[in-house]
């Protein structure tokens, strides 16, 4: 069970039944340039025009406010991701879907996340390129100043990547189009998100 936040008289339930949604954590991970934001930002779009109350937190975001005083070190990703599952989790018991963007590159990582958010809330998508690719499409021009060692502790040339190996979803970004991708994503998440009257009698 996730964090209840029990100061509340209002339940989880109670909520979801106001937005009528099912709240859940959708956990993007992967490597930068992945397309972890493109498709959260596109997802995001789809659910909302379908009627959900979401909210999508992302690492170039977070990391310039709420985290901006942690580093790239396995402490400070480590850190990053236990307040952003905290974050995660007080959404979720506020009724409203979340959808986060963070590499959250280790296994250890991911499993506080899920742990800290509940099992039950968590669903993880690894959404999966190739570091070759990743650094050609150098979107942000990291990887070319990581290589150069500009920027030190760089996900994927000098800090580690695990690959995930029990996502509840697998998006390949370097064979798929976009568009492809997210009716996958969408066909897979809708039925978690909708609002489930039997399990939340009001
Ligand atoms: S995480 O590892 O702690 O989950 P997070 O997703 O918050 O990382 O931040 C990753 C983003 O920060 C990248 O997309 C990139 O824009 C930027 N960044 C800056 N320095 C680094 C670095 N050393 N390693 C990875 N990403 C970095």
């Amino acid at each position: 069970m996730a964090n209840s936040y029990i100061a509340s008289k209002i339940s989880k339930e109670q909520k979801e039944s106001r937005l009528q949604q099912t709240a859940k954590s959708i956990w993007m991970t992967g490597l930068s340039g992945a397309g972890k934001t493109t498709l959260g930002l596109a997802l995001e779009k789809e659910l909302f025009q379908r009627g959900f109350f979401i909210q999508l937190l992302d690492g170039d975001d977070v990391r310039t406010g709420l985290n901006r005083d942690l580093t790239y070190s396995e402490e400070g990703r480590t850190e990053n991701i236990r307040r952003i599952a905290e974050v995660n989790a007080l959404y979720n018991n506020s009724g409203i879907i979340t959808i986060s963007c963070f590499i959250s590159p280790t296994n250890a990582i991911r499993y506080m996340a899920r742990k800290i958010i509940g099992p039950e809330n968590f669903i993880e998508v690894f959404v999966k390129a190739p570091l070759s690719l990743c650094e050609k499409r150098d979107v942000k021009g990291y990887y070319l100043k990581a290589r150069q060692g500009l920027i030190k502790e760089f996900t994927g040339i000098d800090s580690p990547f695990e690959e995930p190996e029990h996502s509840d979803l697998v998006l390949e970004t370097s064979s798929d189009t976009v568009e492809e991708t997210i009716q996958r994503m969408i066909a897979f998440i809708l039925p978690q998100i909708q609002y489930n009257k039997a399990k939340n009698p009001q």
